[in-house]
């Protein structure tokens, strides 16, 4: 019950989030909203247009009493809009033996003698006029090619253009405009001069069309619309690829998932949405489509055709979510979206021409074609257009939607029917949305996470056994040298197989994890073990790329450890059911801020704090306070996309906070923010860590040693040490660290300054760390204090003689301590690579060392060199 509860929480949560971005996003919803208002009006524009255009046309009207339309001669080429079309043309044969005169008389209607220049040919014979039109591709409306007569015969044979011409702007038929009148012209001639003998004999032509009724497509409306309202109906899938792609690459699921977002509230909002979306842009489609009086919509009921265009929609929601899986970015999305909208305009084309849905042939098709909806789409549109094609067409009832083709089973294939396709399309709806929650699955997600393509036959996906976790045979550990390292160690391994210790709220037991890199193991955290206690504030440190972010990945369930395992208050990350229940304890502030441009701070607080389980009435009030710890009030309802960088940061850090977690994750929680607010924010750190644990990384050792009640540091995926910043110091700063200046503009190469140095490596055998050119900076061992206190004596005393002007001293600083450790490991790696580098002695000698070694060597001429290693800014040696 409780289950329930929350996923209908987080299902209202997710669908206020959505409510909200469509609201600010206010053009873009107008649009997917409103997209069939245009649709509807250019298929209205379109509509009207082409009415007027055909408005004389017969076919489209009834026509109950045809009128003859006379025939006269046949319309002559118009030279400069027709090129190489001539007229007529008179090819007598070579031997003509016949009185070609008597035939002369059918020329008045095409009168040669009057024809303009290049409209006429006469030919020697007809050989003549065919290589004419076959090489210079001359077009003749009409040839006359030689007559024969005899006493009982009389034959012309007369030849015309067949194909359809375009005169002034009309389709002519050429049988009625040339040959026919032609011919008559001939039979006239034949009977006026061979048999009848009378000059004055006259015959008149008319071509007259049946009495019909208005043919079945008519308009425009019949037959292009179906096409618009194809496009229409396909806009918002595009818009739909794009929302689940984009938040996918914000990475906003895993931050809500890892914040107790239940992967089905998740995937149920999102479906909800589009299909309330869908249904609601369907609904407005056919309302627009009866106002502007279109017979599809008006004769159809209501039902049939909301229906139809919704089951659509909710099909191509199934289809957006399985390409969605494959894609990663936004961008993709979009171009993918409108490739499959240009292959379902292919596939209308397919489809009204017949295939596949036709009645006669090969069946095999119509299956295979209703996989993909728009198929289907297009033969229930030209169903429902053919059934209110003319005036006289009904359309059909809701309850013929099944049975309207076996009613006229000449008209359509019933097994296609409109009420057939809606099951289809739930079918389809459901049957991709199942591969593609399965896709997003086994493929790599934004964080290049994926599960085994059997993952659901597995006990421990559905909770019953642990997750059995393969360890790497080819990931050896080095061991760890440091007795504090190693005492952590032995004290959580001696639990390894016991339950947590009852002040620990996190113990970390030898997590790994192993990426690819070039196709080959990179291990980016290598199987530390440690335990954080409740109420503490641990600070992991580390050089960029140390394996800090990678850990707590593995600790909010980001990532899956490639081995080992960590308990967080009992419970384990190493698998689902256990990973469900450390959810629910956890807050997160990753190192990248994961917010949604378009909401405000408060927005993201609320949303987040309904995730966690908060009670509704205390929503509000938990946002509030949460905005007004990191001091985010007078930026509270502004959208974060407008946040500074500090601002993002604050807000994220909120965000971790809400709900009370037990255990907070911080990942560099304080980068970019100003000193102001970065102690404001360290503040918020102070309180929150008192009755919580909390997990810190960071590069500022100011705040890890004013924040951190223990530290570790990293390098390498490998803990280094671990202790609190007074032990570290001691243990690894190396003492003391004096910094002596002998004013603004000092050199190498100052006397004074070679001296001071040179009283340095005599009292305490140290060289510079660093130089600039108002300081140089030694550190110092821990020292007796006569020793210190008899140098200083002595610097003071050559004060004037070696131009000191200032001489500081400190304890060695938690960065003195990084850097020695950094450097350290630097060291061990480049050893254990056997990298060598050149090293130019004294001598002049060149000599190569192991990258790392610091022991005294003998080069080959003998001389015995030792060589100290630095690093660049980079962190290389
Ligand atoms: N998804 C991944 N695929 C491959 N390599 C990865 C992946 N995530 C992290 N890495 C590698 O793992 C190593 C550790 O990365 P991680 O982000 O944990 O470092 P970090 O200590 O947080 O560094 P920074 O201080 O820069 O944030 C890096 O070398 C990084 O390139
Ligand atoms: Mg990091």
């Amino acid at each position: 019950m409780d289950g329930l509860v929350t996923i209908a929480r987080q299902i209202s949560a997710l669908t206020y989030k959505n409510l909200v971005l469509a609201k600010r996003n206010y053009t873009s919803t107008f649009l997917r909203i409103f997209a069939s208002l245009f649709f509807i009006l250019l298929i209205y524009l379109c509509n009207e247009g082409i009415k007027a255009r055909f408005s004389q046309e017969s076919s489209v009207k009834d026509v109950p009493d045809p009128v003859p339309t006379e025939k006269h001669g046949i319309p002559d080429c118009i030279p400069k809009v027709e090129k190489g079309c001539v007229t007529f043309s008179y090819a007598p044969a070579p031997n003509n033996e016949l009185s070609v005169y008597q035939l002369e008389g059918c020329l008045p209607c095409v009168p040669v003698s009057q024809l303009p220049d290049g409209q006429c040919d006469i030919d020697s014979n007809p050989a003549s006029v065919f290589a004419v039109s076959l090489t210079r591709g001359t077009r003749y409306r009409v040839v006359r090619h030689a007559a024969r007569c005899s006493e009982c015969t009389r034959s012309v044979q007369l030849q015309n253009g067949t194909s359809a011409d375009v005169v002034r702007g009309e389709w002519t038929s050429p049988y009625m405009e040339y040959t026919v009148p032609m011919q008559l012209v001939a039979h006239r001639e034949i009977a006026k001069n061979v048999f009848l003998k009378d000059e004055n004999f006259k015959v008149q032509i008319a071509i007259q069309e049946f009495a019909h009724p208005a043919f079945v497509v008519s308009t425009f409306e019949g037959q292009i619309a179906p096409l618009f309202l194809l496009a229409c109906s396909m806009f918002p899938f595009v818009i739909q690829m794009n929302e689940i792609v984009a938040e996918k690459e914000l990475k906003l699921r895993q931050v809500l998932s890892a914040m107790g977002l239940k992967d089905f509230s998740y995937w149920m909002s999102w479906h909800l949405f589009q299909s309330f979306m869908a249904l609601l842009y369907s609904f407005l489609l056919v309302l627009f489509g009866m106002a502007f009086q279109f017979r599809l919509f008006l004769k159809n009921d209501f039902g049939i055709l909301l229906i139809t265009f919704w089951m659509f929609g909710q099909s191509m929601i199934g289809l957006a979510f399985l390409l969605g899986s494959f894609l990663r970015r936004a961008a993709q999305a979009v171009t993918v979206g409108f490739a499959v909208f240009l292959i379902a305009f292919i596939f209308y084309f397919v489809v009204v021409f017949g295939f596949p849905y036709g009645l006669g042939g090969d069946r095999a098709a119509e299956p295979l074609f209703s996989f993909f909806p728009p198929s289907l789409f297009v033969k229930n549109l030209a169903d429902l257009g053919a059934l209110t094609a003319t005036d006289k067409d009904l359309g059909i009832r809701f309850s013929e939607a099944y049975s309207y083709c076996t009613i006229n089973p000449n008209q359509c294939n019933p097994s296609y029917s409109v009420g057939t396709s809606w099951s289809w399309y739930i079918g389809l709806y459901v049957l991709y949305s199942l591969v593609g929650l399965y896709l997003e699955n086994v493929l790599p997600d934004a964080m290049g996470v994926k599960k085994a393509p059997w993952y659901f036959l597995t006990p421990a996906y559905w909770g019953f056994t642990e997750a059995h976790i393969h360890d790497d045979p080819t990931f050896v550990i080095e061991e760890s040298t440091d007795e504090d390292v190693l005492a952590e160690e032995a004290s959580v391994k001696a639990r390894a197989n016991e339950e947590m210790k009852e002040e620990a709220a996190i113990e970390i037991r030898g997590l790994k994890q192993t990426f690819k890199r070039g196709g080959k193991p990179f291990h980016a955290v290598k199987a530390p073990w440690f335990a954080v206690a409740k109420n503490q504030l641990f600070a992991l440190l580390g050089p960029n790329g140390a394996g800090k972010t990678t850990t707590i990945n593995m600790l909010t369930g980001f990532l899956p450890p490639t081995a080992g395992n960590a308990l967080v208050f009992g419970n384990t990350v190493a698998h689902p059911s256990g990973m469900n229940r450390v959810k629910r304890v956890i807050g997160i502030c990753p190192q990248f801020d994961i917010l949604w441009e378009r909401l405000t701070a408060r927005e993201h607080l609320i949303i987040f704090a309904i995730i966690k389980g908060i009670k509704p009435d205390s929503v509000y009030h938990e946002a509030d306070k949460r905005i007004e710890e990191v001091r985010l009030n007078d930026a509270a309802n502004q959208i974060a996309g407008s946040f500074s960088g500090g601002m993002k940061r604050r807000l994220s850090v909120a965000v971790s906070l809400i709900g009370n977690p037990s255990v907070v994750y911080l990942d560099e929680p304080t980068t970019g923010m100003d000193p102001i607010n970065r102690r404001h924010v360290w503040d918020v750190i102070e309180a929150a860590k008192q009755d919580r644990c909390v997990v810190l990384t960071t590069h500022s050792m100011e705040e890890a040693d004013i924040l951190g009640d223990r530290i570790g540091i990293m390098a390498k995926g490998r803990l280094r040490c671990i202790g609190s910043s007074v032990r570290l110091k001691s243990r690894f700063g190396g003492g003391y660290r004096i910094s002596v200046s002998c004013g603004d503009n000092m050199t190498k190469s100052l006397p004074h300054c070679i001296k001071i140095k040179e009283m340095f490596r005599k009292t305490f055998k140290v060289e510079v760390v660093e130089e600039s050119k108002t300081y140089m900076h030694f550190n110092v061992p821990n020292t007796d204090d006569a020793t210190l206190q008899s140098f200083f004596e002595q610097l003071e005393s050559s004060r004037e003689s070696l131009c000191i002007v200032d001489v500081q001293l400190s304890m060695s600083t938690l960065e003195d301590v990084f850097l020695n450790i950094a450097k350290q490991s630097e060291k061990e790696e480049a050893l254990s690579m056997n990298r060598t580098a050149n090293v130019t002695l004294k001598t002049g000698e060149v000599v190569g060392v192991l990258l790392g070694n610091e022991d005294e060597l003998v080069s080959p001429a003998g001389v015995t060199f030792k060589v100290k290693w630095g690093t660049d800014e980079d962190g290389n040696l």
